[in-house]
């Protein structure tokens, strides 16, 4: 079986719900960002900060080419569909599953985020980005997920009863 790529903008609850579907499923999660971390040692800010947000793009996408496309379930970076060559990978490889968050939901979840450099960076417009990207996701997607207001236990059960997510 396909690994289960989970595509999103930051908040949207792909790590969470890689975590829940770990719990049902026991198949291996991984997420991009904690692999990058993992081979760079550095921290996300740390790679924006030190290197560039072009710099951790590249690290991103040696990261994704290098996951596996079997049986695993992998949590992506919230700014993975953004090149071409990702979502090309993506298509060919994966089985994707976009979890799609409003606005509005969002910037309530991370209100009090520190951790994200996208998010933190006050010269960026973010739901102008979530526009933006909004169609790379849909791209990608060949499941889609709304989360909005439910809980991750109702998100990944919606996941699992299509038989072709796992
Ligand atoms: C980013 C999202 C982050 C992380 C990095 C850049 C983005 O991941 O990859 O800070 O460009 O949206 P999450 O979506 O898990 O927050």
């Amino acid at each position: 079986m396909r690994s289960i790529y989970l595509v999103g903008f930051m908040g949207s609850g792909k790590s969470s719900v890689a975590e829940a579907l770990y719990e049902k499923t026991k198949k291996p999660i991984l997420d991009t960002d904690q692999l990058i971390v993992e081979k760079y040692n550095l921290t996300i800010p740390e790679i924006f900060a030190q290197k560039g947000e072009p710099v951790f793009r590249e690290y991103e996408t040696n990261i994704l080419k290098s996951t596996p496309i079997e049986d695993a379930i992998i949590a992506t970076g919230g700014g993975i569909i953004e090149k071409d060559e990702n979502r090309t990978w993506l298509k060919e490889n994966g089985r994707v599953i976009f979890l799609q968050t409003s606005w509005e939901e969002i910037s309530l979840r991370l209100v009090d985020d520190q951790s994200r450099p996208i998010w933190n960076n006050q010269a960026r417009d973010k739901q102008k980005l979530l526009e933006d990207r909004t169609p790379f996701y849909l791209e990608v997607a060949d499941t889609i997920v709304s989360t909005n207001g439910k809980k991750v236990e109702d998100i990944v059960k919606e996941i699992l009863a299509d038989e072709n997510n796992l």
